[in-house]
């Protein structure tokens, strides 16, 4: 998490999110384009993300879901009108890429796989989403058929093209399962650590019941991203458990990403 000072005007949030703010310092925490995130320092502190209008209601859901299970922060807020708010509670301690935990890869690589099997050994019963795997493939039709396509994953990939990318899909989507509780956006900057032990995940929006490789795939590659070498890719399968990684489903998961 990176805090920048920022003033916030009262006026661009909707009422029932002003309180979170009212007398607060206030710092942007934003970590991708598509969602501004700014943190208050009032009472325990509060995140208040701001997304385009309903963009942010499968996260709310989660979060809720995840909540439930004692692993992410109470939803305070959800508001969708002209854009969508959601307020979370601040979890105690810091994200994985803070430099505490950076500057220890092979611990910090050790522990977010233990973390990971230990949430797909849970009992997903209850979980909201229950299909992941079809609105996995679906959001990745979609993208495929309007021409999108993340270049810096497809050059990682040994394809000509991305119609070589889709017919590999295809052929091989059925290889999926909806088997275990999904995080969905298993990135260090989503996990927050207490001194090494979990205290909560964030950014649940595109969690599920579904296929095991897709949060191993993101596992593996918020790592190569982070600290830039592929040296932590056999060590995290090791210690998540090789038994049950399949190299093939990783390989497919690498390719609907280039769609993701
Ligand atoms: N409830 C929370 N508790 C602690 N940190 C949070 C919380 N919500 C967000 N953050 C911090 O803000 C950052 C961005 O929030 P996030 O919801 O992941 O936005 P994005 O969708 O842009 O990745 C996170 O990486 C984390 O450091
Ligand atoms: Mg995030």
């Amino acid at each position: 998490m990176n805090l920048r000072p920022i003033n916030a005007n009262l006026n661009d949030y909707p009422p029932s999110v002003r309180p979170y703010l009212e007398g607060a310092k206030i710092f942007d925490s934003s970590c991708s384009p598509q969602a501004k995130v700014i943190f208050s320092d009032k009472d325990e502190g509060f995140f208040i993300k701001t997304s385009p209008k309903e963009s942010l209601f499968l996260e709310y859901t989660m979060t809720n879901y995840f909540h439930s299970l004692g692993l992410a922060p109470q939803v305070l807020e959800y508001v969708s009108d002209s854009e969508d708010w959601l307020v979370t509670a601040k979890v105690n301690g810091n994200d994985c890429i803070n430099q505490k935990y950076l500057e220890n890869p092979k611990k910090l690589c050790d522990t977010t796989a233990h973390i990971l099997r230990e949430l797909h050994s849970i009992d997903f019963a209850r979980c909201p989403i229950k299909n992941h795997t079809a609105i996995f493939l679906k959001t990745a039709e979609q993208s495929y058929k309007a021409g999108l396509c993340d270049k810096e994953m497809f050059e990682q990939l040994d394809l000509k093209n991305t119609a070589d990318a889709w017919t590999l899909i295809t052929a091989k989507s059925k290889l999926l399962k909806n088997e275990v509780l999904l995080h969905g956006d298993y990135c260090l900057p989503n996990i927050i650590l207490d001194d090494w032990k979990l205290s909560g995940f964030i950014d649940v929006g595109n969690g599920g019941v579904g296929d095991r490789h897709v949060d191993i795939f993101w596992g593996i590659y918020t790592l190569f991203y982070n600290l830039r070498t592929h040296q932590y890719a056999k060590r995290f399968i090791d210690a998540y458990g090789k038994d049950l990684v399949d190299p093939e489903k990783l390989r497919l998961i690498a390719t609907i990403e280039i769609f993701g």
